[in-house]
């Protein structure tokens, strides 16, 4: 049989992330490194919230751009922490960030238009660009840069077709914050070039050090041109919930609401209830978590240092982006070798752009225990995998 699968489809084999989850389902005792899945449990008031929710009939369709109550809280949230003023008119809430990209580039691409993507980053922007007939032009970053965007690079890349430029701060998969000096600089050519910029604003929460994250809609005049792509997966631990929002200007929220309904119709009607107490409650759990993670960075930090293997400097996330070209052998084989003989799981860096295979991106996202067993795994093994032996 031909299945014939869409021209628009540019991936049309499993991918290496599929393959490696196949292998892992069939081994026991796997410590996965590998998903940005945090291991912490959703904080018990949120969780209850939702169960609360359901017991009370929160079991229906609600409104497609979501609760009123939850786009209010939203607003209060993006005032409070990001300097920025939306009205709810201005929000979807929708089924993950990762809707939202999607509803985003649906809603805004033509045949050939153009969209600036960092390399390394997250792919799915790559998938959403491509299925809605856009080109995906990367930006490259450099490890010895700490993987930093410059508005220099992106300058390099802009031509008269660019339409978006995407931004993600911090950074999934090396952690790299974007300066403020930078993001005005970035928006500076956002207005020379009339470019619609996404900010997926989702690791905002977890930064290190003295970092802080700019929100790109809150410098002077780009709101009106910026879509934030934000959601609750990360710093609430709410992966499974599927929740998220985008808050865009009015004009561009109609037809990306209508998008949002033809995809999901609405966000599921418990989560949203379970964001809303997410919003309303007190914040100390997102700090409580987010010190877990950067005692999990320092320490893992601290192991690599140990095995001569170097990665770039994370300011924010949960994840090290780590080096492996020492090894001699590509970071792919490395991956499936690493998970099939040490039951570690990591996913290599050609699943974030990385052309050459020479990088890993460890998460963080198990309990200390486990990391350090994962340590002593990734130690023992790496005699037998240098050099492809
Ligand atoms: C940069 C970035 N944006 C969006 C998402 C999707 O998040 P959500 O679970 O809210 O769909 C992820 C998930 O890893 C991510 O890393």
């Amino acid at each position: 049989m031909n299945y014939r699968i869409a021209d628009r489809i540019v991936h049309k084999d499993e991918s290496i992330r599929s393959k490696m989850l196949g292998i892992a389902a069939k081994l026991e005792g796997v410590i996965a490194l590998g998903r940005g899945d945090p291991d912490l449990p959703t904080p018990a008031h949120i969780l209850e919230a939702g169960q609360k929710a359901l017991a009370g009939g929160a079991t229906h369709y609600t409104a497609p751009q979501g609760l009123p109550e939850l786009r209010e809280a939203i607003c209060t949230k993006l005032e409070r922490e990001n300097n920025l003023l939306y009205k709810p008119d201005e929000i979807v809430v929708t089924a993950g960030a990762q809707e939202g990209i999607y509803v985003t580039m649906l809603a805004l691409l033509n045949a050939g238009d153009e969209v600036l993507l960092t390399s390394p980053g997250y792919t799915s922007y790559n998938q959403a660009v491509e299925l809605a007939g856009g080109v995906v032009v990367t930006v490259p970053t450099y490890q010895h840069q700490n993987f930093a965007l410059t508005a220099e690079a992106v300058k390099a890349k802009i031509t008269s077709r660019s339409r978006i430029l995407c931004l993600m701060n911090p950074s999934n998969p090396t952690g790299a914050v974007t300066p403020k000096a930078e993001i005005e600089k970035l928006a500076a050519l956002a207005l020379e070039h009339d470019l619609i910029v996404i900010s997926d604003e989702i690791y905002e929460r977890l930064v290190f050090d003295d970092s802080s994250v700019t929100s790109f809609a809150s410098l002077p005049g780009m709101k009106e041109r910026t879509i934030t792509v934000n959601g609750f997966s990360k710093a609430y631990a709410m992966t499974g919930w599927r929740i998220g929002y985008f808050a865009a200007p009015r004009e561009l929220v109609i037809p990306m609401n209508e998008i949002h309904h033809g995809l999901t119709i609405c966000a599921p009607a418990v989560s949203q209830h379970a964001a809303l107490a997410a919003l309303r409650g007190s914040q100390d759990c997102v700090e409580e978590y987010r010190q877990i993670f950067a005692s999990r960075r320092t320490y893992f930090r601290g192991v690599l240092d140990g095995l001569g293997l170097s990665y770039g400097e994370p300011q924010g996330a949960f994840y090290l982006y780590t080096n492996i070209s020492s090894l001699g052998l590509g970071a792919g084989e490395f991956c499936v070798r690493l998970l099939e003989e040490a039951k570690v799981m990591i996913f290599p860096g050609s699943l974030f752009g990385d052309h050459n295979d020479d990088f890993i991106r460890i998460s963080l996202l198990q309990p200390q225990a486990k990391l350090e067993e994962a340590a002593e795994r990734i130690a023992a093994a790496l005699p037998k995998l240098k050099g492809g032996a």
